[in-house]
């Protein structure tokens, strides 16, 4: 049977991603994540041995050999097959949990089904779906649980994109009633749902909005790191791309804004987090996970396998000197220690 003009589109702009993410510096050009303007306090007597650090955590009731995800890239295309099973392999041999790409695609065609399926490459480990709000209006929490199910995927991660999709030459920029939709899916939905963004950051005034729907978790995904509207404009909207490139809410002030709303709802922060030490920060500013995207991409094109790991073992050498030399021997004591906020972070927090 032939794809439908829809499903075409769908395919073809997973593919046209993941090439100008490969191609292009698709990074926020000014806007900085925050995490620059925050210090954490350093103690030179921190009163530990550095071999007793524990830097594994639990989220959501699964492991973690650290505070660390491979935030959702890709899945709906035979190319990109090979991505999805060599993050999986590289997150299991990480002992971290992974997202896979918006399951759309294999929403509307079954056949691309396979490139999400890496469950026995990530046999223990968290693995998350994901799906657009936009979409939550074709489909029934029934026919989304199905695609999980089929996937083995522990949770679903959705993703309120309203800057990418008014930036996409092919977007759904229809935003209207997303908060009951959002409410009646989680009431019905049998799975952890989570929310994010994708880059552009979720403000305090969204996490407002967001405070009478049952999720189960909330991904802040900021801005300072990928540029999706920059992404996507590249891709058909090229006369404006610079305008909206460096928009959103800084991950640091976005991480901030959402726990001054959710004292205790499980928080993420993701978009720019590139170093252990990012990973500390956030967990210090009251993330529970931190997640990254492009450069889990790079490493794979770079190096396989291989690649991702060493990224990942980076940051988890960066992330344990971070907790020695503030003295927390288990992530949860990174919360409640004293930080310093400075610049543009303090003064975006302060108004
Ligand atoms: C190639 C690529 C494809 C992505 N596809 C999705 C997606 O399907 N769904 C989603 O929620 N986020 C998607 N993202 C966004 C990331 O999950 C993440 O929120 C964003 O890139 C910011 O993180 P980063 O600065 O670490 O890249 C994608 C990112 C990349 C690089």
């Amino acid at each position: 049977m032939a794809l439908k003009k829809k499903e075409i589109q769908t395919v073809s702009r997973k593919r046209e991603h993941i090439d100008i993410s490969l191609k292009h510096d698709v990074q926020f050009k000014k806007k900085t994540t925050g995490f620059e303007d925050v210090e954490l306090e350093y103690l030179a007597l921190p009163e530990l041995d550095f071999k007793e650090i524990d830097t594994s955590t639990k989220f959501l009731g699964f492991n973690f050999s650290f505070p660390l995800f491979a935030s959702s890239i890709t899945g709906g295309h035979a190319d990109v097959k090979k991505i999805n099973e060599e993050i999986a392999k590289a997150c299991s041999n990480a002992g971290i949990g992974m997202a896979l790409g918006s399951i759309r695609a294999m929403l509307e065609d079954k056949k691309v089904a396979d490139s999400y399926k890496v469950r026995k490459f990530l046999p223990k480990g968290f693995l998350a779906g994901n799906l657009g709000v936009s979409q939550l209006k074709d489909y029934s929490a029934q026919q989304i649980g199905k695609a999980l199910d089929e996937l083995q995927a522990d949770a679903l991660f959705i993703h309120l994109n309203a800057a990418q999709e008014a930036l996409q030459k092919d977007g759904t920029p229809n935003f209207k009633n997303c908060i009951k939709q959002l409410y009646d899916f989680c009431e019905a939905f049998e799975k952890p749902v989570i929310l994010k963004e994708v880059g552009n950051g979720i403000s305090g005034t969204t996490a407002e909005m967001l405070k009478d729907v049952e999720f189960e978790a909330l991904d802040v995904a900021g801005a300072g790191g990928t540029s999706w509207t920059a992404i996507d404009s590249l891709r058909g909207n090229k006369e404006i791309a610079e305008t909206f490139w460096d928009f959103g809410t800084p991950t640091a002030v976005s991480l901030i804004q959402a726990r001054m709303v959710f004292d205790s709802t499980p928080i993420i922060a993701s978009g720019g987090i590139r170093s252990g030490l990012d990973v500390a920060k956030a967990i210090t500013l009251g993330a529970d996970l931190a997640g990254t995207a492009m450069p889990v991409l790079h490493a794979q094109h770079k190096g396989g396998v291989k690649g991702i790991e060493e990224l990942f073992s980076k940051m988890q050498k960066e992330f344990r000197i971070g907790m020695f030399l503030t003295g927390a021997k288990k992530p949860e004591e990174l919360k409640g220690r004293k930080y310093y906020l400075f610049g543009k972070t303090a003064e975006w927090v302060e108004q």
